[in-house]
């Protein structure tokens, strides 16, 4: 079995969320399974690549009949993150330092599609299966069934998985000139809403599509930013695949980005070193509970709630909890959550940006970790929070729900909440305020989400399941 995955992201090359965790870590844990999976992604013009060694493994001439010159594959040389990863540099549209965010975005990821088929014509040996995450890669299946420039690759399955349905790469009309060869009666296998929609045309032209829990496969047919009816008519497709996490990156035991490792034995006295360091550096004192939020400062994370949240939890127990945020997004709520740090100098703290560094030591240094999400396909954080041994407190929606058991519940290690508004954020810290009074009940918790298993080798062995049963398809 021959994989390839496609992604915008990658981590440690290019990571914004947690496709860039889920792309840098699924492929190890499937080559450890026996297969063979690589990964292409864009030339970004960034730290990793400039300190790492690459070969030109491809030089194309001109590409013609496209709009998009020549380009070069570069092969990371020493295989590192466990699997090859292949870059593709197209001089003017993929030789960027940022990952999204130019107004020719979407030159730049049709770009990349066809450079990789057209480098994929050459391929001695062709993979089994193409697997595409999220629209960036989205318009693979259309090309290879429906473009005559690719008939050759036209056996080829395809599988999509997807990590976020609300972003789904919408193209106006005039791009349909920017695919080469394409049979324009098929059109309608692109569309979606009256234009270009490469998330829709993948859903409709792979041969399977996955999103990253169960229960976002549901939730898709109701919430999915306009695609609702496409999920409805589609769901024989579909199969849910929790991710894993990377415990190779994402362990107490060894991570060397916190200061006192610690493992489940160790947990009472790690963690609490890692607080009194955590609150140090943000000015706060270790001798109460510590929420924090690590996330996108954007409505899906339920980050628009923030600023009153942390408001009337502040008044409501004055001297009673810290508050920690680290994250970055949408200019209001990042103007509202720095300006509480004046109200309440005591008991809260902002770190506005992104600061992977940042982001370990308060896993290991919270004691609960609040997600407030509209809607999270998987979510990564709650994850990575039960392996550090922090209480995750989340709103019951997508992967947060199938993942976080609520301690009233038998077994239960979490706080779960039905609806996303202040009130429920508010009773819900409360609850947390109580439990973290209760220190052996605390211990007990820590220990029960420490000893939980979410690492990849589950999930990465459902991928190859699926991989296989599509031969029979
Ligand atoms: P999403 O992909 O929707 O943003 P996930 O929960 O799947 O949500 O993954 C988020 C990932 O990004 C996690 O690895 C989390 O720690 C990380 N992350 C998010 N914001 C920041 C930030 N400001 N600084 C560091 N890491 C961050
Ligand atoms: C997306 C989702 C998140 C998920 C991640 C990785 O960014 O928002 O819930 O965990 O992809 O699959």
């Amino acid at each position: 079995m021959n994989v390839i995955h496609l992604s915008a992201e990658c981590y440690p090359v290019a990571k914004v969320g947690g496709l860039g965790d889920v792309v840098g870590a699924l492929p190890k844990y499937q080559q450890a399974a026996g297969i063979s999976a690589m990964v292409v992604m864009p030339f970004y013009d960034r730290k990793f690549v400039k300190e790492n060694e690459f070969e030109v493994i491809y030089d194309s001439t001109i590409v013609m009949g496209t709009f998009m010159g020549s380009f070069q594959v570069l092969r990371e040389a020493t295989d590192k993150l466990g699997f090859p990863l292949h870059l593709i540099k197209i001089p003017g549209l993929l030789d960027r330092p940022e990952i999204y965010s130019y107004p020719d975005e979407s030159e730049q990821f049709v770009a990349f599609q066809i450079a990789f088929l057209e480098w994929l014509l050459n391929f001695e040996v062709l993979p089994d299966v193409i697997h595409s995450h999220d629209h960036h890669s989205g318009l693979i299946p259309f090309l290879l069934y429906h473009s005559s420039r690719y008939k050759s690759l036209s056996h080829i399955a395809t599988v999509l998985t997807i990590h976020n349905g609300q972003y789904q790469g919408w193209l106006g009309w005039e791009k349909l000139n920017l695919l080469p060869d394409i049979d324009v009666w098929e059109g309608k296998l692109l569309e979606w809403g009256d234009c270009i929609n490469p998330l829709a045309s993948a859903v409709k032209c792979c041969w399977k599509y996955t999103t990253v829990s169960p229960s976002y496969l549901e939730e898709l047919s109701v919430n999915s930013n306009g695609l609702e009816q496409l999920f409805i008519s589609e769901k024989a497709k579909g199969v849910g695949i929790i991710n894993g996490i990377d415990t190779d990156v994402w362990n107490p035991s060894i991570d060397p980005m916190i200061s006192a490792n610690y493992n489940t034995e160790t947990a009472t006295a790690g963690k609490a070193a890692n607080k009194a360091l955590v609150c140090k550096e943000f000015f706060l004192s270790d001798d109460k509970p510590l929420v924090a939020f690590i996330g996108r400062l954007v409505g899906e994370k339920g980050a628009d709630l923030l600023p009153e949240a942390v408001t009337r939890i502040l008044l409501k127990h004055p001297d009673e909890v810290n508050i920690l945020i680290l994250g970055s997004g949408e200019k209001e709520i990042e103007e509202e959550l720095a300006a509480l740090t004046s109200t309440f100098k005591e008991n809260y703290n902002v770190f506005i940006g992104y600061h992977e560094a940042l982001s370990h030591r308060i896993y290991a240094g919270a004691d609960f970790l609040i997600m407030p999400s509209r809607v999270e396909p998987c979510g990564l954080n709650q994850l990575y929070s039960l392996r550090y041994g922090t209480v995750p407190i989340v709103r019951s929606t997508g992967g947060l729900k199938d993942t976080v058991i609520d301690v009233s519940e038998e077994n239960g290690y979490g706080i779960r909440f039905e609806e996303a508004n202040v009130d429920s954020i508010v009773d819900s810290v409360s609850r947390a305020v109580e439990i973290y009074k209760n220190s052996t009940q605390m211990e007990l918790l820590r220990n029960r989400m420490m000893n939980l298993n979410y690492s990849w080798h589950q999930s990465a062995a459902q991928y190859i399941t699926l991989y296989n049963n599509l031969k029979s398809l």
